[in-house]
């Protein structure tokens, strides 16, 4: 026996490798789409690294202390801890600017990449019955990933930071009953007060990525005890042991997880952070510098929120001032209706939506839009009302330097937008896709629906789910490969 077939001995008889290696010949459906979920993976994984080298530098204090950095203007000066470190960060640490830059991109992308495979799963049904649970964790993680670009934010406490991140502050304490302790809680009180980053700081570099990595850990777990839809077959697919029906979504067809699949996760790795390292090499991110420390006695010109939450700022924006009333001694304002519950029930919605488009049989096809016409109507206008909406969120742009006129007269234009457009686009996808020609896909969508298929090929498959640990499924992908 040769050295290496010892140390293997020696690992197998400790961890059971022989049971991992099933789970290395796994099948993963060659899907280019499916791989927006591993780049949301990897900026996660980014995040952490560049989070890690900025928590070594950045100081989560307030208190005011005097900068002696390289920024000229500033020399002398008593300024918060907090926006002298990152100052710090920025011009004086070794490859600091790349790094906090290198982290902002990887925020942004982290939040894109879950919109767009959100979006994919959405657009391909890849939701349904048995996948609910997960479409649910995946909302969560949704969240999670907006809470923690929000706290980030804040933590620079720059002016415009700042003042940006105090309107979620006013939306804490709008909610009734609970808005006092809960603004205490997550701010430490008056905003800002000492106590106000520190708090921030914790959740940003502990609470939320926990929960973020936990969630990722059900929602991963879920993946592969479920395995993952298939685009539908054009035909019968003939492995190295057994053939497979086309309609039998028993079995799934893939790369193996190691080593096509891993090396293609590998490219994907790397694409995703070579676009983030030119990105940071390129572009500058939130300049410090510019804006100078938090003045509570002054506000900036123009405060926004990042692009991924102006949607809920053009709901504060459009929210009516009649909209505030009272039950009782309980006040129910308006930054709460816009705020709060708006955006709460478009993620009710979201997470409800595998229980409308219900599916009673299991479903491990993947669905064509275009054969979908309302489920492809309501996404078409759920994205229209979350782009409309963030538009509103920039209404005095909008007003003031493209249409050169005044907020009041375009709120009442957006409002209109935003309650008529989504249903007119909605409806418009509708009509085509109902009227339009059925897709190949739409007969294995149909049969997937209708449950698995016993076929006499089919009939010689492991059943799901272990069907994907099979590494016949992974051996025929190998072929496709050649
Ligand atoms: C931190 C955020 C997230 C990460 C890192 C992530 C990652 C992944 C990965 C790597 C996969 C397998 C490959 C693929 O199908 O793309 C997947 C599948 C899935 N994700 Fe996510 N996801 C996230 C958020 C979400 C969100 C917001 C939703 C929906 C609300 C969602 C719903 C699903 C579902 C239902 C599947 C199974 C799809 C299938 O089998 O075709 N995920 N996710």
């Amino acid at each position: 026996m040769s050295r290496a077939d010892q140390l293997y001995d020696w690992f197998d008889t400790r961890l059971d490798l022989e049971n991992g290696q099933k789970f290395l010949g796994k099948a993963f459906p060659a899907e280019d789409s499916f791989l927006l979920g591993e780049v949301a993976l990897f900026c996660f994984l980014l995040l952490v690294l560049s989070g890690i080298f900025l928590g070594f530098f950045f100081e989560p204090s307030t208190s005011d202390v005097e900068y002696e950095g390289s920024v000229q203007k500033f020399q002398g000066e008593e300024m918060p801890e907090a926006f002298v470190s990152v100052l710090h960060i920025t011009y004086d640490v070794p490859f600091g600017m790349f790094i906090r830059r290198l982290h902002h991109w990887a925020a942004h992308l982290f939040v894109a990449s879950i919109g767009l495979h959100m979006l994919r799963v959405f657009f391909t049904g890849s939701y349904r019955n048995p996948r609910e649970p997960n479409w649910i964790v995946g909302t969560g993680l949704a969240a999670l990933a907006m809470g923690a670009a929000y706290t980030g934010y804040a933590l620079p406490f720059d002016e415009f930071a700042a003042t940006a991140t105090s309107i979620g502050y006013n939306l804490t304490i709008s909610i009734p009953l609970l808005g006092d302790f809960l603004g205490k809680v997550v701010f430490g009180g008056e905003f800002p007060s000492s106590a106000t980053i520190p708090r921030l700081y914790f959740l940003h570099v502990l609470v939320i990525p926990t929960a973020i990595a936990v969630g990722l850990a059900v929602h991963m777990a879920i993946l592969i005890r479920q395995k993952h839809t298939e685009a539908p077959r054009e035909s019968d697919v003939t492995t190295g042991r057994q053939t497979v029906d086309r309609e039998n979504d028993d079995v799934i067809i893939g790369l193996p997880a190691f080593p096509n699949q891993a090396a293609v996760s590998a490219v994907v790795f790397f694409a995703t952070a070579a676009t983030l390292s030119a990105l940071s090499g390129l572009l500058p991110v939130h300049n410090v510098a510019e804006y100078g420390p938090n003045d509570p006695a002054s506000t900036p010109e123009l405060i926004m929120p990042d692009w991924f939450l102006m949607w809920v700022y053009g709901f504060l924006k459009l929210l009516p001032q009649w909209a505030s009333f009272s039950v009782g001694s309980v006040h129910v304002s308006g930054e709460f209706i816009g705020g709060i519950v708006l955006p709460g029930l478009v993620f009710a919605a979201v997470a409800a939506w595998p229980f409308i488009d219900r599916t009673e049989s299991p479903t491990h096809f993947t669905a064509d839009p275009l054969s979908r016409p309302w489920q492809t109507a309501v996404g078409v206008a759920a994205v229209a009302f979350i782009m409309i909406a963030s538009i509103a969120g920039m209404n005095n742009i909008l007003a003031g330097q493209v249409l050169d006129t005044s907020t009041s007269a375009v709120n009442p234009i957006l409002t209109a937008a935003l309650l008529l457009v989504p249903p007119l686009f909605g409806a418009v996808t509708y009509l085509l896709l109902r009227d339009g020609e059925p897709t190949p896909s739409e007969g294995g969508d149909v049969a997937a629906d209708g449950g698995p298929e016993s076929t006499p090929d089919g009939g010689g498959a492991d059943p799901a789910p272990d069907a994907g640990d099979d590494p016949t499924a992974a051996e025929s992908e190998e072929g496709d490969d050649a």
